[in-house]
């Protein structure tokens, strides 16, 4: 009798199933087995005949949603061609359980064996993969633009006041770079609920959503941090002596270290008197702001706000979003190079339907499907991502696995 079995894990056939696994997938990025044993990786040992049967339990229970050829004309139905045998066997055995909700493939499974399972797994896994989508079909998928460039189109309404890339050009309007997006985010909220008044800037913000909100504070942190194209009116080298008492908190020379408290470092010197007196008159009400600026007058007001605007300000340390691209490398670790696989546990994903994989991103991402490793790597991901995501695997060719016949194992 010959012996049939896949090519990618002839390495652990050799030195033992589990253990040159858990090596190949190595410290760095590891696999939780979760509920995994050896009778699960059986199907690495199918033989010809195993495959044979699988088709037949294909036949039968299958092909209606899957096709024949495992490969999906069905929104949401995943291609299943040629993905890793023991990814299927044991994602089945999740569905039997429940552990994807209750979907037609839990009642699809939910009285089949495990030999049955194990076979109709070989026999998916044993077939051409998919083709994935052609790069031409691919341009016209709509991907949603990512966080930065999102950010830059919102922000176009808002320039004429606070100037190109947020420099301000216009005295009394306040410079919106070198502002950490956590004290941006609060301040465009308290404008929203009314905690710090403001009519005008209520209303221009009043329709933003949350999501607008925090794209536009990282486009502006991302933006180079300048003075203010406006005149400054004071005393600076008093205004220095005064500033004394403000460096605890505001940071040496108006750089701020703290991402909830704003920096001033070249900000407008007209907008910074106003708000000075604002703290001070109780119409932007702080608490922390109101000991400050209760002991000022106008002049020594005016004189930090002098100093203040003559300082050189910096882009708060906000790391640039990566890529999709850059995602990808990450995704690719486990997911094996352009998505094709190489860890039994770990699903091809290179030719996937993009709708499938759009799905099972936010499935990850809500908790609604549970994966120790896919909780950690979707949370970062916005619609915008797991879109590039989706569209990025969905376009890369699939590599099938090669079946080696393998002599059979010496009989007693
Ligand atoms: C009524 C339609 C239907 C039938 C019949 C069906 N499936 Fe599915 N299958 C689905 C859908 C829909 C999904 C995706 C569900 C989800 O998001 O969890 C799925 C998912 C799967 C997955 C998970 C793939 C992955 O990439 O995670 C496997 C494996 C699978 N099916 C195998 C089979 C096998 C084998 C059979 C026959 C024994 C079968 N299915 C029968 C509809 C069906
Ligand atoms: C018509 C002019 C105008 C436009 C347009 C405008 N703003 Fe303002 N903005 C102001 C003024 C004036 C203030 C100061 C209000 C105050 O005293 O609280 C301000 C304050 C702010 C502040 C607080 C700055 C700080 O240092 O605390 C932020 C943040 C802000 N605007 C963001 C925006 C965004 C985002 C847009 C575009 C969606 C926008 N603004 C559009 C005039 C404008
Ligand atoms: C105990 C910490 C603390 C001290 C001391 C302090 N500040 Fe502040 N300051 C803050 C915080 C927090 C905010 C943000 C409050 C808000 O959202 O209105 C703020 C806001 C400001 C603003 C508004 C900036 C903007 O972009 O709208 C100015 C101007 C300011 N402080 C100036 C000063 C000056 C000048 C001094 C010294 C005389 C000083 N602060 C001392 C914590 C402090
Ligand atoms: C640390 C290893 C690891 C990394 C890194 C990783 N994944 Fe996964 N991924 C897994 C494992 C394990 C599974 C199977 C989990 C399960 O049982 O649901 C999985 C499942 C998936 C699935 C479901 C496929 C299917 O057929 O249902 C998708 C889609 C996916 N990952 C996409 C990604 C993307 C996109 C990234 C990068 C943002 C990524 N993964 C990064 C380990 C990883």
């Amino acid at each position: 009798m010959k012996r049939i079995a896949q090519f990618f894990p002839m390495k652990s056939l050799m030195a033992g199933l589990l253990g040159a696994w858990l090596a190949t997938v190595g410290v760095a990025q590891t696999i939780n087995l979760g509920s995994a044993n050896v009778a699960d990786f059986k199907v690495v040992y199918a033989t010809a005949q195993d495959v044979v049967e699988g088709k037949r339990v294909a036949e039968t229970m299958c092909v209606n949603c899957h096709g024949i050829n495992g490969i999906s004309v069905q929104k949401g139905v995943p291609n299943i061609a040629g993905q890793r045998p023991v990814y299927l066997h044991l994602e089945m055995k999740v569905y039997q359980v429940g552990g994807r909700g209750g979907n037609t493939m839990a009642n699809t499974v939910k009285y089949m064996n495990d030999d049955a399972i194990m076979k109709v797994s070989a026999y998916y896994s044993s077939l051409e993969p998919a083709e994935g989508i052609v790069v031409s079909n691919a341009k016209s998928a709509k991907t949603k633009p990512d966080a930065i460039s999102a950010g830059r189109a919102a922000a176009a309404a808002c320039g004429g006041c606070h100037g190109e890339a947020g420099v301000s050009k216009t005295a009394g309007m306040p410079s919106l770079t070198g502002l950490d997006p956590k004290y941006f985010v609060a301040a465009i909220n308290a404008y929203k609920g009314g905690q710090r008044k403001h009519d005008m800037m209520k209303a221009l913000v009043s329709e933003l959503t949350e999501t607008e909100i925090s794209n536009i504070a990282l486009y502006y942190a991302l933006q180079k941090a300048e003075k203010a194209g406006t005149p400054a009116v004071g005393n600076v080298a008093a205004g220095k002596t005064a500033a004394a008492g403000c460096v605890g908190c505001h940071g040496e020379g108006g750089v701020s270290g703290n991402p909830s408290t704003p920096s001033l470092a070249g900000q407008d010197s007209q907008y910074f008197a106003a708000v000075m007196r604002a703290y001070k008159d109780g119409s932007r009400s702080d608490a922390t702001m109101k000991g400050p600026a209760s002991s000022l007058d106008e002049a020594s007001a005016k004189n930090l706000a002098a100093f203040y605007a003559t300082q050189t300000p910096q882009s708060p340390k906000v790391g640039k979003p990566l890529s999709v691209a850059e995602w990808a490398e990450r995704c690719d670790r486990c997911h094996g190079v352009n998505g094709n696989s190489t860890d039994p546990r770990a699903p091809a994903l290179a030719a996937q339907r993009v709708d499938y994989l759009e799905k099972v991103l936010r499935a990850y991402k809500k908790g609604e499907r549970k994966s120790k490793e896919m909780a950690v790597m979707s949370e970062g991901l916005d619609d915008a991502l797991v879109d590039g995501l989706a569209i990025h695997y969905a376009r890369q060719k699939a590599r099938g696995i090669s079946y080696l016949i393998l002599p059979a194992p010496p009989t007693k």
